[in-house]
């Protein structure tokens, strides 16, 4: 089939590099045998893995979210810090696990700073207290003679860490959470915490939990009054979804990402809402921390022994589709980029993530690390706006959808324009011209993921599931003309030359 995908040049926004951010959260194997393993041969004298650190280096992450998650609700951080033989094993709530503190505060911010990704950190409103997280923060970015800060020096580290993101908690709407609230409740605890946190250090950002998923019943309404409770003290509103294939429709699953897009675009309008009730100057950006595909392991996953550290949990294998999958949502995210400003891929090893190991063996990527690297290398910029023109196939409850989906970024030098796209026919090559109005095109190189049954996935043994450079495109003037595969994620670069 043929499609074709205009750009004029108009401008959704300037991407934030906030958008390429990934989660790990006590939580399964994510850090203890993911990226925390003394006695693997290739981990470093800090007990962290270093395999596992060049699959994460290679992802070129904004920032990393930790330590959670619905662990942070029942998380007291001071059981994380100190000489490790003083701290003290706690059974952890939120995953049925027990919580040996062996990694906590100043190893994970120490990891970061190795690994040179910006940390997101989070306070617990669950069991936790205001005075509990203006602690944690005096902890982290204190640089007064005071006793939080103090402990930090007294811990070997001197100089304040400066971290500039805090999230206020974890989807405090959801029943599962440790200590759930009320709006009301949450509102009123999040905007005093706020204010205490941001008078300590105001140059802080912080992160009011928006709803958990779509489908919560108090979707909209949660927003609302959480927005009336907090508005001037934080600066951004969390949303999390993860997509599952429950009707094993996949012409349906990987339509998902216009949910999300209509996810997004129904808060952001929450957000202006409520700007204008508050008469405010400013927005309330979204913060979209916790996205991906989350169901293989749910349908068909072993049920993990319980209490014990590490416990195998929520260990996606992900294949070819949930690679389509991801690829869609990240074009959605890309396409947002006026409104989203901080997203996380959830998680980042072994639960829900790109990045797998074994215990003592090998680390691999999954199918769904590609469109993400590539996302997150070369979607920097400013997003444009795309008119697609493409063949439609019908998905119950939705109407027609495109075969095609993409998002377009054009570099922050403005001489390259990136597209992804996404062929979502099972069975139909696309011919796709991209018309760059405003630019002549020239010098094309492309990666394609392609070629693969949906169900195929990579193993620790083999990865099948790697892009390759797309070889053949007709360029002329201001038309790119490529051949996108049939179910494929597909990056298309050229250079631009003003016309
Ligand atoms: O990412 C896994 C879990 O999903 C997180 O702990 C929670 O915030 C969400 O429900």
């Amino acid at each position: 089939m043929d499609a074709g995908i205009r750009i004029s040049g108009d401008v959704i926004s300037k991407i934030d590099d906030r958008l390429y951010g990934s989660f790990i959260e006590h939580m399964g194997r994510a850090i203890y045998t993911g990226i925390y393993e003394p006695d693997h041969p290739l981990s470093d004298d800090f007990g962290f893995r270093q395999d596992v650190a060049d699959l994460i280096r290679a992802l070129d992450l904004s920032h990393i979210r930790y330590p959670g998650g619905n662990f942070l609700s029942g998380y007291n951080w001071l059981d994380g810090i100190g000489p490790l033989a003083s701290r003290p094993a706690r059974p952890d709530l939120a995953w049925f696990a027990i919580e040996p503190n062996h990694v906590g505060t100043d190893e994970f911010l120490a990891w970061c700073e190795r690994l040179g990704i910006a940390p997101m950190l989070g306070v617990n409103l669950g069991t936790g207290t205001p005075q509990s997280a203006t602690d944690l923060l005096e902890y982290v970015n204190g640089d007064l003679p005071t006793f939080y800060a103090d402990l930090r020096r007294k811990h070997g580290r001197e100089n304040p860490y400066d971290v500039k993101l805090w999230c206020l908690g974890n989807e405090m709407d959801g029943p599962w959470q440790i200590c759930a609230k009320t709006a009301d409740e949450y509102g009123r605890i999040a905007a005093e915490t706020a204010k205490m946190m941001k008078w300590l250090d105001p140059s802080i950002e912080l992160i009011a939990c928006g709803s958990s998923f779509r489908d919560m019943p108090s979707f909209g309404q949660w927003e609302e009054t959480v927005l009336r409770h907090c508005f001037p003290h934080v600066d951004y509103l969390s949303i999390h979804q993860y997509y599952e294939n429950e009707s094993g429709d996949v012409g349906h699953f990987l339509a998902r990402n216009l949910e999300m897009d209509d996810f997004i675009k129904t808060t952001a309008k929450i957000c202006a809402k409520a700007r204008q009730e508050q008469g405010a100057d400013k927005n309330i950006y979204l913060a979209f921390d916790e996205w991906n595909v989350w169901y293989h392991y749910r349908v068909s996953g072993e049920e993990a022994p319980q209490w014990i550290t590490a416990r195998p949990i929520e260990e996606e294998c992900y294949d070819m589709t949930d690679a389509l999958v991801v690829g869609c949502m990240m074009n959605t995210l890309i396409n947002n980029a006026d409104v989203v400003k901080i997203a996380c891929l959830a998680q980042l090893v072994n639960v829900i993530a790109p990045i797998m190991t074994m215990p003592g063996g090998k680390a691999w990527a999954q199918t769904t690390y590609h469109p993400f690297l590539n996302a997150s290398r070369y979607g920097r910029g400013t997003a444009l706006k795309t008119t697609i023109a493409c063949p439609e196939y019908p998905v119950n409850g939705m109407g027609n959808v495109p075969f095609l989906d993409c998002a377009a970024v054009q570099s922050p030098d403005g001489k390259e324009l990136t597209v992804f796209a996404v062929n979502r026919s099972p069975d139909e090559c696309i011919t796709c011209t991209v018309e760059l109005s405003p630019w002549l095109a020239f010098g094309f190189n492309g990666a394609s993921l392609s070629g693969h049954a949906p169900k195929t996935v990579n193993t620790a043994r083999n990865q099948p599931c790697i892009p390759y450079p797309i070889s053949s495109s007709s360029i002329v003037e201001d038309k790119l003309t490529v051949k996108l595969p049939a179910f494929s994620w597909n990056m298309l670069r050229v250079s631009l030359e003003d016309k």
